[in-house]
């Protein structure tokens, strides 16, 4: 919710900036709430951070909310309103996205490895297994896993000098920290995971239950934590001759900015490299790499996504892994 913006405001910029061209139907939704008072006043009654309109539309789907028009979503939210207050309360956006993957590949393949991965915000864990997915990079060659193709295939755009990875990194320990960990053998966990997408997105929905399979077939060694709390004690535990690399994607926006800091200290005080997906804007050292980078200055950065090494930014990447637009020098190696 922005600086003064109504809930209405909230919903219709969430249907025209969001939801348009991905989902209808939240498109629909979010224009319907931002037109009701009586579904405002009931979504009110929630703190801020849980009035997110994808967070609350997931939630009222989890509760079997018909995923059709507005009246039949409103009729059964307000009928169920006691059940869908009391989800919203305890139900995060834990959107698991194995497709950034693709969008840190690139660079993971470069660090010298054996790698040790330990990701912040893990979700349920399914960035952990970038060495088992398949890659495609502009439709080229694919590279696969040791063991042969993948069934969870991620491809990925291009422009710019993107070091697309000719074998993958060998990942001999992994291992993650969220707040809330999903796991992916309980059956609710997996549920609420396959509820996060939009209803129109089945190509996501199909990678998800595929990269699920690959997750529940080893699955990761995940604690609860914040990001700073759980680091430098799970960080204990990785191989010391392999190579530490933290991940952070799709995670620091919802951490308040004082504990971002921290975080960055705490990891920059590891024996790790960092590799973050995040957005643009969160970090003055990463924007100011960026403006002396392509001239952008931080108000450009709004809605981007950067991807970047040790806090120096290297690309403008998707939000869910499936572009990047390299503006770095090459890498070391090419
Ligand atoms: C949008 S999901 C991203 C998951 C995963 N990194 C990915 O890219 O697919 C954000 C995750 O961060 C977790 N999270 C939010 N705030 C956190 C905090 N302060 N400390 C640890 N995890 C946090 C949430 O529980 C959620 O699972």
């Amino acid at each position: 919710m922005g600086a003064n913006e109504t809930t209405a405001e909230w919903y219709t910029r969430f249907a025209a900036n969001e939801a348009h061209g991905r989902s209808a139907v939240y498109e629909s939704w979010a224009h319907g709430v931002a037109g009701d008072p009586e579904v405002i006043a009931a979504i009110e009654q929630l703190p801020p951070q849980r009035r997110q309109p994808a967070l609350l539309f997931a939630v009222t789907r989890l509760l079997g909310a018909p995923v059709g028009d507005y009246a039949g979503w409103r009729a059964f939210t307000l009928a169920h309103w006691s059940d869908v207050r009391r989800e919203a309360f305890v139900r995060l956006t834990q959107t698991n996205e194995p497709l950034r993957c693709a969008a840190l590949m690139p660079v993971l393949a470069r660090i010298d490895g054996p790698i040790a991965l330990l990701e912040v915000g893990a979700s349920a864990g399914l960035c952990l297994y970038p060495d088992r997915y398949s890659y495609t990079y502009d439709g080229g060659e694919p590279v696969h896993p040791a063991d042969g193709p993948s069934a969870v295939m991620l491809d990925c755009a291009t422009n710019g000098v993107v070091p697309a990875p000719s074998r993958l990194p060998d990942i001999v320990w992994r291992a993650g920290t969220d707040l809330a960990p999903l796991d992916v053998n309980n059956d609710d966990d997996a549920l609420w995971l396959e509820t996060l997408i939009w209803p129109e997105q089945h190509d996501r929905l199909a990678r998800l239950r595929a990269a699920v399979e690959i997750a529940r077939a080893d699955p990761p060694l995940l604690v609860a934590g914040d990001v700073t709390d759980a680091l430098a004690g799970l960080a204990a535990q990785a191989p010391p001759d392999a190579t530490l690399v933290v991940i952070s994607s799709g995670v620091l926006v919802y951490v308040a900015r004082p504990q971002r800091e921290l975080f960055a200290t705490a990891v920059g005080a590891l024996d790790a490299r960092w590799l973050s997906l995040e957005a643009a804007g969160l970090f003055s050292g990463i924007a100011a790499g960026i403006e002396r980078a392509t001239g952008i200055t931080p108000p450009g950065l709004a809605g981007r996504f950067a991807l970047a090494l040790d806090g120096e930014p290297l690309a403008f990447v998707a939000p869910h892994g499936d572009r990047i637009d390299w503006f770095a020098p090459p890498l070391p190696g090419e």
